[in-house]
């Protein structure tokens, strides 16, 4: 038992807290049953006729005070307070815990093992679980993503659209989830110039538009941004480089966003949950944010 203290302190603590009650008890008697108590009319006589008198203390607090006394004596012989002494109910507040946490997951283990070994797609079917998997979400990832998960102030990625700037399969937003993202993508403004700026910006909205077959920025498009983004522009998960022909945009679609964006460049962070989620709170996640494929057969 670490949490009590060691052979010295206890002598000390249970000579203590014997001699004070001891000493308690001695002032009480002594103040109730002293033989010579002073009579009504020991003291002195103040202004003719106002006599100081002295009564004793009502009997009651003497009653009080003993039964106090009895229970403090009680307690002390059932749970710790006597230094080492456990208790004759060996009661600890470890214990108490120990005994809380195995009725915990005596009633939530079955539901753990069942997220941890069921499919997603039965995951998916069960309301009562997406329904702690929307709480899980709107208490950590709402605040940024939205309550509705649609994204937020073109920065936050809507995770409701079939776009998936780092993947969308079960273990690619497992992924995102545990370890967080970090895209990198560097300005280009003092790499390239402002004209070859501006003329990418317009190849990318030619691109969303579906037309940049025979645009004048190809060239530059293919020199500086393919390696990432893809020679079509369909973007490359791994890298977290965003499609560029599906007309979703993380940025804003407008000329000045998708100008910005080439510019100066953009480094969207997702925090890790890995160590404030357990494994369970992320399956749940999962379940709830992937819309088809399963990764257990
Ligand atoms: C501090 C804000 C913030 C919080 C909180 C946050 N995210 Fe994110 N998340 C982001 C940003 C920003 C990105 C986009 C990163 C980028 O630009 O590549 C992102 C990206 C993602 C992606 C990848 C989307 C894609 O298209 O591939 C997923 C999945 C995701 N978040 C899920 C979550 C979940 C689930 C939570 C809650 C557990 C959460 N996020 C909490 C900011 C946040
Ligand atoms: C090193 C890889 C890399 C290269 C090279 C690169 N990009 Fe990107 N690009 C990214 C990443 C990653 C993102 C996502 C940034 C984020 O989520 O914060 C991105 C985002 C963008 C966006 C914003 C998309 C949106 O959804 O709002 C545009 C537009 C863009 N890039 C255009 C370009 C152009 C044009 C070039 C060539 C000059 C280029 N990129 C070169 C990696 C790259």
């Amino acid at each position: 038992m670490a949490e009590l203290p060691g052979q010295f302190w206890s002598g000390w603590v249970l000579v203590l807290t014997l001699a004070s009650l001891a000493g308690l008890v001695w002032l009480v008697f002594s103040l109730y049953f002293d033989g010579d108590q002073k009579t009504q009319d020991a003291g002195p006589i103040w202004d003719g006729n106002l006599r100081e008198g002295e009564h004793p203390a009502p009997l009651w607090w003497f009653w009080l005070i003993f039964i106090s006394l009895v229970i403090s004596v009680i307690y002390l012989m059932l749970y710790p307070g006597l230094g080492a002494f456990s208790g004759a109910l060996k009661w600890s507040q470890g214990g108490e815990l120990h005994e809380r946490l195995d009725r915990f997951s005596m009633e939530f283990g079955s539901t753990r093992r069942l997220v941890s070994e069921a499919k997603l797609e039965t995951l998916r079917e069960d309301a009562r679980l997406m329904a702690s998997a929307q709480r899980i979400y709107d208490r950590n990832c709402a605040v940024c993503h939205g309550y509705d998960a649609m994204g937020q102030a073109d920065l936050f990625p809507n995770l409701r659209d079939a776009d998936w700037q780092w993947g969308g399969d079960a273990a690619q937003i497992e992924q995102s989830i545990r370890h967080g993202r970090q895209a990198v993508m560097i300005g280009w403004l003092p790499v390239i110039g402002e004209q070859a700026v501006n003329q990418l910006t317009d190849y990318v909205l030619a691109l969303g538009r579906g037309n940049a077959a025979s645009h004048p920025g190809a060239q530059a498009y293919k020199s500086y941004c393919s390696a990432c983004h893809g020679a079509d522009g369909f973007g490359n998960v791994q890298l977290g480089a965003p499609n560029l022909t599906d007309g979703v945009s993380l940025y804003g679609s407008t000329r000045e966003a998708i100008h910005q964006s080439i510019a100066e460049g953009r480094n969207g962070m997702m925090p890790a949950f890995g160590d404030r989620l357990d494994d369970t709170q992320i399956r749940l996640l999962v379940a709830w944010l992937s819309r088809e494929g399963d990764d257990r057969q």
